[in-house]
């Protein structure tokens, strides 16, 4: 049977994709992860033991990534420390985690001549105006504005510099705001979903007309999926399923889902240095790879993901205060 490593399979996007390589694929997984705060090892419990191994560690060890990565067929490369408002408070573990852990895999990979896939953010690309017809693409020149994502950007050009230099066989995908089940309290819809069944009016950054690109963890996964099955060695895909959203939009809905008047959210503080506005075009995705996302309207996929925190109190209930109370000193 084929061999995956997973980095970051705790995570967020990384546990929903082993549960779609559990589902649609016959692959032996083992998930490399560190389990930071954002972790969460309950998201691959119901998962077959026979499938999947979990081993806690450090991608920036190489003593730990080495045999790992001599024994695997192919790398996803999913671990990151993955949120912007930590990265402006304290920017040290992205350096880290992001640069440094990113370095030691594609060593690693160089060293057994191993497949590589390394999964990316649209944040890379910096931000758009508000109403703009432009998308970003595969061309669009790298502009990243905070610690989170320049690092990520860094990570990226780590992986092209690695292609060209040294023929790793290696994929990039850049995708938009991903939500669904497994999504830490700290981001947006989860926050807010929670904040209202503790009783809380949801938070908006700023005036909340910002817009983000949303998009559901599993067609991420098979976009992935498709990516490491059928991508072009070298190549760059842009992974994105059309739903731009204000971010005033997206509470509106989520209130309206858990029978709350339209109004009962507050304006908080903005974010420093916040992305205006992030728009994915995966026309190259869609037609070399003939992918398409499974999930139609975004509107349906979060009455899901509203259903899914409304259910699973006890997966996120453990993270929640401490949470809050970072928010809290921020102002947020
Ligand atoms: P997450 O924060 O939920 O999960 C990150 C995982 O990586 C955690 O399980 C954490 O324990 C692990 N990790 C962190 N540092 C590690 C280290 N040094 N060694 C080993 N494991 C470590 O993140 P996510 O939202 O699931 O994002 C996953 C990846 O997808 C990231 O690379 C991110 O940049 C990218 N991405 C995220 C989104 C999004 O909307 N969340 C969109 C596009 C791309
Ligand atoms: O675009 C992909 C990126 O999407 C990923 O690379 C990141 O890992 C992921 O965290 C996400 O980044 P954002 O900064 O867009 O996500 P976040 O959930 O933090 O915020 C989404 C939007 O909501 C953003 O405009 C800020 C705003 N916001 C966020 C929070 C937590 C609020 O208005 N209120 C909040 O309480």
């Amino acid at each position: 049977m084929r061999k995956i490593l997973v980095t970051g399979g705790a995570g967020f996007i990384g546990s929903n994709f082993v549960h779609h390589l559990i589902l649609n694929t016959d692959y032996l997984v083992t998930v490399l992860d560190k389990l930071t705060y954002a972790a969460n090892p309950r998201s691959l419990e119901s998962l077959p033991h026979n499938r999947v191994r979990l081993v806690v560690g450090d991608i920036c060890d190489a003593a730990v990534v080495d045999p790992l990565v001599a024994e695997t067929d192919i790398v996803v490369h999913f671990a990151a420390e993955s949120h912007n408002d930590n990265s402006l408070h304290d920017p040290r573990p992205f350096l880290d985690t992001n640069i440094v852990g990113t370095y030691t895999l594609i060593e690693a990979a160089r060293r057994y001549s191993t497949r590589f896939h390394h999964v990316s953010t649209d944040e890379v690309y910096g931000d758009l105006e508000l109403g703009d017809p432009q998308r970003f693409t595969e061309d669009t020149p790298y502009n990243p504005s905070s610690p989170y994502s320049s690092t990520k950007a860094g990570s990226d050009l780590l992986v092209k510099a690695w292609i060209r230099s040294f023929g790793l066989q290696a994929t990039i995908s850049n995708c938009s705001n991903n939500y669904g089940p497994y999504q830490h309290v700290e981001k947006f819809i989860p926050r807010q979903i929670t904040n209202i069944l503790d009783g809380v009016r949801p938070k908006l950054y700023g005036s909340g007309a910002n817009v983000r690109d949303w998009i559901h963890a599993d067609d991420h996964s098979s976009a992935v999926l498709r990516i490491i099955e059928r991508g072009r060695i070298g190549e760059t895909y842009l992974i994105g399923a059309d739903g731009e959203m204000s971010n005033r939009d997206v509470v509106s809905l989520i209130l309206k889902a858990l029978d709350q008047p339209k109004d009962a959210f507050d304006l908080v503080a903005d974010r420093p240095g916040h992305d205006l506005r992030y728009a994915i075009d995966s026309s190259k995705l869609r037609a070399e790879l003939e992918w398409v996302p499974a999930y139609g309207r975004f509107e349906e996929g979060l009455e899901a993901a509203v259903e899914w925190y409304r259910s699973n109190e006890d997966w996120w209930r453990p993270q929640k205060q401490a949470t809050e109370a970072k928010y809290q000193e921020q102002g947020q």
